[in-house]
């Protein structure tokens, strides 16, 4: 009997341990890995363009180089919270950035923000990307110009746009 519990036990344990081992790749369960094609597949499978707004930045304003002339700002739940309550954007917030041309209706970029924790600590774990519109990759990573533009530009945690 008594063996038989612990054989119980050790089979839950380990279910248990196999579970957080899995989880502990990166944000777990739901979150994509941060890879570009992970990352991409996600916003696009959970639709993005049905996200919030970044608090105060509803539809489509103005923006500057190197970014697109005019933007859309989407964020997930985690990351809406997050601006709308002045906080860190915590593991698992995304913001992902629509960058249209002049005439207002060409998409040239999709540059998605995904902070993944544990990912690139000496840079706030953020997980950089610039996609053109069709999903091809043309940076993805803990991007150096990404990086350095953002932390130059102030702002914390490298989030330049200030919820409003
Ligand atoms: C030379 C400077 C510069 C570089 C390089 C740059 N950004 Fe930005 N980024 C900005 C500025 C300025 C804003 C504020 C919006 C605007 O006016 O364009 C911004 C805004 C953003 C936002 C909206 C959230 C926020 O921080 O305000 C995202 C997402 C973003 N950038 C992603 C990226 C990604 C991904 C890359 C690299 C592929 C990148 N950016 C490279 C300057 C830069």
């Amino acid at each position: 009997m008594k063996k038989t519990i612990a054989v119980a036990v050790a089979v839950i344990v380990s279910g248990f341990a196999f579970i957080a081992l899995q989880d502990t790749a990166y944000t777990g369960g739901t979150m994509p890995a941060p890879d570009a094609e992970s990352v991409w597949d996600y916003i696009t499978q959970k639709d993005y363009t049905q996200w919030k707004f970044f608090p105060g930045y509803e539809g489509m304003y103005p923006g500057q180089s190197p970014h697109g002339a005019h933007l859309k700002l989407y964020a997930n739940d985690i990351a809406y919270d997050a601006a709308k309550n002045n906080r860190p954007m915590p593991e698992g917030a995304i913001l992902v950035k629509e960058n249209y041309g002049k005439d207002k209706s060409s998409l040239m970029a999709v540059t998605p923000m995904y902070k993944v924790s544990g990912y690139n600590p000496g840079a706030s774990d953020w997980f950089w990307a610039k996609y053109g519109p069709d999903g091809k990759a043309m940076a993805a990573g803990k991007v150096d110009s990404c990086i350095s533009c953002h932390e130059a530009m102030g702002g914390g945690d490298y989030v330049v746009t200030e919820p409003k």
